[in-house]
């Protein structure tokens, strides 16, 4: 499917760079944001340094885009209020623009931290109660009730994907149930701006087909891709990979401990 002009937030980020290489041989043209100021490399991309802080700068920077794709953000434990400024007023920025410019669709970086405490034993779907895992896991709920709320009150066509962990490959064992490949991430990102207009709002996981995975694979009738990798295949190569995962711990791990959060609740 042609994709005509994609918006890309948090181009020069780690998933940014390898999804805007991907989908600039497939889209019209490629418009990309960062507050990292970016260049060109291709006739088909033009750049915009813009902080997701500045509604009218992204606003103008969206203007004639077809579909976005919104990466841009802090993507870890952080203290919340920086978190709620880039994750939260940034995401509704976005989403404000989409609805004023009618733009068809609007991809939401989610992610699987939005329901951490559930334990490993558990195969966790997205019509399950959110559990987030810090405070972090907190902002990308936010995120994604923005994006419901999009759908539901102006009918914006809102996909939230809930990226799992997007690394070259996996290298501890929690990456062997949460690992996402570079090719799966691009897979995921395509489905999910070309998915049926029809769609309204759809929140999926983005996760490899890892053997040892603890969310469910999203609905073919939802989103139209089927994931290739498996984490599996590099599990000699990860440290610990053979001691049995305890099914009662939290799939976050260590991202569920009181010390991951702490140091950004003291002032
Ligand atoms: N990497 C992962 O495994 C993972 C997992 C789950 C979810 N996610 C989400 O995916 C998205 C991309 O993650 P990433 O790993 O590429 O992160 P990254 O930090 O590498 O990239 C984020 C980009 O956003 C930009 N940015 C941050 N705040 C901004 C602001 N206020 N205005 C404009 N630009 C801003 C940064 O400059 C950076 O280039 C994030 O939203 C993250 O929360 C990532």
């Amino acid at each position: 499917m042609e994709l005509g002009t994609v918006a890309l937030t948090g181009a020069a980020g780690t998933i940014g760079s390898v999804v805007r290489r991907a989908l600039r041989r497939e889209a019209g043209r490629m418009v990309l944001l960062d507050r990292v100021p970016l260049r060109a490399e291709a006739d088909n991309e033009v750049v915009h340094t813009v902080d997701l802080g500045d509604a009218a700068a992204v606003e103008s920077a969206l203007a004639g885009a077809d579909r976005v794709l919104h990466l841009a953000g802090v993507p870890d434990e952080a203290p919340l209020a920086d978190l709620l400024d880039a994750n939260v007023l940034g995401t509704h920025h976005v989403l404000e623009a989409a609805r004023r410019l009618g733009i068809g669709r609007v991809v939401l970086a989610g992610s699987n931290r939005v329901t951490g405490f559930y334990p490993a034993g558990h195969l966790t779907g997205p019509r399950e109660p959110v559990r987030p895992d810090g405070l972090y896991g907190v902002s990308k709920v936010a995120v994604e009730a923005l994006g419901r709320l999009y759908a539901d009150k102006f009918g914006l066509s809102v996909v939230c994907l809930r990226i799992g962990s997007f690394e070259p490959v996996p290298t501890e064992p929690r990456h062997l149930a949460t690992w996402l490949s570079p090719r799966d991430a691009v897979g995921y990102v395509r489905a999910a701006l070309t998915a049926a207009p029809t769609t309204r709002f759809a929140a999926v996981y983005a996760v490899s087909a890892n053997t040892r995975r603890f969310w469910e694979l999203p609905d073919p009738a939802v989103l139209g891709y089927t994931p290739v990798d498996d984490a599996e295949a590099y599990a000699a190569d990860v440290p610990g990979a053979d001691r049995p995962a305890d099914p009662d711990a939290p799939q976050a791990g260590v991202y569920a401990s009181p010390g991951f959060t702490l140091p950004y609740l003291q002032r």
